[in-house]
């Protein structure tokens, strides 16, 4: 019995050990994510946009390993960007359901406007690219402004430190991928 017992595991071992399609399986399931596509990681290696492995999570999207020029990366980055900012606006404004806050009244207004710059820098692209990479890196001046209104609030939330971070680092993405353009 024993022996039937060591047969079946070390058939089990073997089995998962040499089959194929097990391995892939592992490795898929496996949460590392892919490499970054060449120009994914060239934007994301840029000094001006910060921790590189943050940036390669963010455009961690198939449309943006899709994009080999940087006009289409633009165009995915202001795309995320643009969500980001909205999936913002839904944290502050259940953060504001529990009362009311002149601080939180003011991040929402910036968020707002991020919403609309991205926007608008995206219709800028074809036009204008030496604007568009100007105006995008304003969005960095948003965060700022929410900022020192939650500072002097002394308004806390994980979230709002997690969008401040992520709406700098889309604003830098974009200023970054922008400068590729000209
Ligand atoms: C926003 O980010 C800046 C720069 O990293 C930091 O100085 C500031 O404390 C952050 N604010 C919040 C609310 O997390």
């Amino acid at each position: 019995m024993a022996s039937l017992q060591s047969f079946l595991y070390v058939a089990v071992v073997a089995v998962l050990v040499l089959s194929p399609s097990r391995a892939t399986a592992l490795k898929r399931s496996t949460p590392m994510q892919a490499a970054p596509s060449p120009l994914v990681e060239s934007v994301c290696k840029s000094n001006a946009v910060g921790d590189y492995n943050s940036c390669v999570k963010a455009l961690s999207c198939p449309q943006a390993a899709a994009a080999t020029n940087p006009k289409a990366l633009t165009t995915v980055v202001l795309k995320l960007a643009r969500e980001d900012a909205k999936a913002t606006i839904g944290q502050i404004l259940n953060l504001l359901k529990t009362g009311p806050s002149p601080a939180l009244d003011q991040c929402l207004k910036n968020y707002q406007s991020a919403v609309n710059s991205f926007k608008m820098v995206a219709n800028e692209l074809r036009e204008d690219p030496m604007s568009a990479n100007y105006d995008v890196k304003v969005n960095t001046d948003l965060a700022d402004e929410c900022d020192r209104a939650l500072a002097a609030a002394r308004v806390t939330a994980p979230q709002l430190t997690a969008a401040n971070q992520s709406l700098r680092r889309f604003a830098m993405i974009g200023f970054e991928v922008t400068s590729q353009l000209q």
